[in-house]
């Protein structure tokens, strides 16, 4: 791993020389670790399989001879060759799709011999959205893959992005501002372990997870998904959440039943977008943007790497106007060739449409060409499949690049240890009884003490406002936010955008204040910022809406509570004025980002950032009523 990484820092620095050499014409990925290059690679020609012999009396009914590639005691590489070698263009184009499970019948997996299918945000079985009702759905396509002529395993993702999200009554993390703020590499890796956990049990092998972006304009809707504007926080945090996702893959390892394949995404400069705009453009050359990456941006990256991340999703955004999707030097030169990536490169979700090409198929062919692997083409996979065909045939896309997207895929999916996988096995039942348990709540309530930061905190008398928080008797809580677990889980929970209400299992902030509270403490509660007669303490719980993507996106300046809490401030600006001056008076606020107080700001004498903590809303308590002290820090400005 230590030699790994050694030739990753200098594959980074190398990136400015190999812009110099590029400036004058020359090509420098003759001195530099290239990404793959398998000896599969040189050896791939397309099997017809019609002529097919059965070729050894290892060969299954179909013909195929499964000897090598079911091998588990062969080496990776010659796995991956010896399976390419069998497949026919069709099944190879397969694997390079991924479809959206919404609609799509097991047939479609068995004929279309698809390589991957995924949940986007929100999209649960017909059938419900327990795990294992994700388990009956995951698990009955997968089995249609194994019915195809090579049997090839599907490869199932979710954004399982802080924590396992989409199912009802999984254990919800801090999203990542909120773990940057705690800066536990530790904890990022058991975290990382309790997730890989709770995906598995619903059959599932990958999580489009983490996001490595670093923002720097607070307006973007993304910024909650991302631990840090500066690139050096991230790094630590980027190694251990992979390495608790995936587990140790370092040499040569094969992944066990307990981990999922992780997504470092998305690659890259996402953060420095104009104005913050969600999927926008990076007004900078791609010679200065090079110089970008080689200052750090990269950095991230490189941990992940180092980490054996498998798989990186290309970004939405532009660079010089240019999509990243359609960004050969980005996305071939600098991850697969400068980087040495030998895992595959997935797009986002309908991402290939927003690429500069007239026709659909011009740009299915401007992003394989640019390097991307496997398409997520949620709808319109079956037109990405009859692109690719044709691209092929006409010679637009070469056989080489099909192939070398198909062994980054293979080799991924073994790797990953899918031939070898049990569905529904007696690993996978284990991880369901342990779905939402108690020690996996654990970890995340740990998560979100360490997550809170504390802004403010004035001393009157001889105690801060904490202080007197911790001993008060009468403690009046305000704001719907504080029994609201949709609000403080925010986006990518249960639905794409998120919801305020009761929609998964979970503590409440004003129940777990409930459970910590000593026995003589009594709570009253109100959404609308009336106290009770007897008030020693108050607490008020508010912030932003759930958001996720676009939605979030905001103008400058416009950073703000949401309408319903700011009405409830005002309620409450006016019951103050009777009570005691040293009554401490505590804000919470539950945002994805800093959000602008200055007007409610002269109302607190504390003001505890909360973030968006999850399901463990104990955790928000522990910290207030002074069991645990303050930890976290602020990571955005
Ligand atoms: C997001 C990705 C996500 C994908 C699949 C896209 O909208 O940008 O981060 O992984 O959807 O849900």
């Amino acid at each position: 791993m230590e030699n790994k990484s050694v030739k990753r820092q200098l594959a980074a620095l190398f990136l400015s020389g190999a812009m110099l050499l590029s400036a004058c014409g020359q090509t420098a990925t003759d001195d530099v670790e290239t990404g793959g290059s398998p000896s599969s690679l040189e050896q791939t020609t397309e099997a017809d399989t019609n002529d097919t012999e059965p070729a050894s009396e290892t060969a299954n009914e179909a013909g195929v001879d499964t000897a090598v590639y079911m091998d588990v005691s062969a080496s990776v590489e010659d796995r991956v060759a010896a399976l390419l070698s069998q497949m026919t263009l069709e099944e190879k184009i397969g694997q390079m799709v991924q479809a959206e499970q919404a609609g799509l019948s097991p047939d479609d997996v068995t004929t279309y011999g698809i390589g991957s299918v995924l949940s986007g945000g929100g999209s649960a079985p017909s059938t419900g959205n327990t795990a294992a009702d994700w388990q009956a759905r995951v698990n009955e396509l997968k089995e249609a893959a194994l019915k195809t002529r090579l049997g090839i395993p599907l490869l199932y993702g979710v954004d399982a992005v802080h924590g396992n999200n989409n199912v009802y009554g999984a254990t919800l993390f801090p999203h990542n501002i909120g773990l940057g703020a705690a800066n536990d590499p530790e904890l990022m890796e058991e975290i990382g372990e309790v997730v890989a956990s709770e995906v598995r049990a619903i059959g599932v092998q990958w999580t489009f997870a983490p996001t490595l972006g670093n923002p720097q304009n607070v307006s973007w809707g993304r910024t909650y998904e991302c631990f840090s504007e500066n690139t050096e926080d991230i790094v630590p945090l980027a190694y251990s959440y992979i390495s608790g996702l995936q587990g140790d893959l370092s040499d040569n390892a094969y992944m066990d039943s307990g981990h999922v394949i992780a997504c470092a995404k998305h690659f890259i400069g996402e953060g420095y977008t104009t104005d913050g705009t969600n999927q926008g453009n990076v007004d900078m050359t791609a010679d200065k943007f090079d110089e970008l990456l080689s200052s750090g941006v990269l950095d991230p990256y490189i941990s992940a790497l180092d980490a054996d991340v498998l798989t990186v999703m290309a970004s939405y955004n532009s660079v010089d106007g240019v999509k990243c999707h359609e960004n050969h030097h980005l996305l071939t030169e600098v991850l697969k060739e400068q980087l040495g990536f030998e895992g595959f490169v997935v797009s986002d979700y309908n991402a290939i449409e927003q690429t500069s090409g007239t026709t659909y198929k011009d740009q299915v062919a401007l992003c394989v060409n640019a390097g991307i692997d496997m398409f997520m083409e949620p709808y319109s996979w079956k037109d990405c499949i009859q692109a690719l065909q044709e691209l092929v045939e006409e010679g637009t896309v070469s056989m080489e690049r099909i192939d070398d997207a198909v062994s980054r895929i293979l080799r991924v999916k073994f790797i990953a240890g899918m031939f070898e996988e049990e569905i529904g096995g007696a690993a996978e039942e284990e991880y369901l009884s342990e779905f939402g348990s108690d020690a996996h709540r654990e970890v995340a309530r740990r998560a979100v003490r360490e997550s809170l930061v504390l802004l403010k905190d004035e001393t009157s008398g001889n105690e801060t406002a904490i202080e007197k928080l911790s001993h008060a008797k009468n403690i009046s809580v305000t704001g719907q936010k504080a029994y609201d677990i949709g609000s403080q889980c925010g986006g990518w929970t249960i639905s794409w955008q998120g919801q305020a209400g009761n929609i998964t299992q979970g503590t409440t902030i004003i129940e777990g204040l409930a459970e910590v509270r000593d026995p003589d403490v009594a709570l009253t509660h109100s959404v609308d910022g009336s106290l009770a007669d007897e008030t020693d303490a108050v607490i008020a719980v508010f912030g932003e809406v759930p958001y996720a993507e676009t939605d979030g996106d905001r103008d400058n300046g416009q950073i703000r509570i949401s309408a319903k809490d700011a009405a409830m401030l005002e309620g409450l600006r006016g019951n103050l004025s009777s009570l005691p001056d040293d009554v401490p008076v505590v804000a919470v606020i539950i945002a994805g980002r800093p959000v602008d107080l200055t007007e409610y700001e002269d109302m607190f004498d504390a003001v505890v950032m909360a973030w968006l903590p999850g399901t463990e809303g104990a955790g928000v308590a522990d910290v207030l009523l002074g069991k645990y002290a303050f930890s976290g820090t602020l990571k955005f400005h």
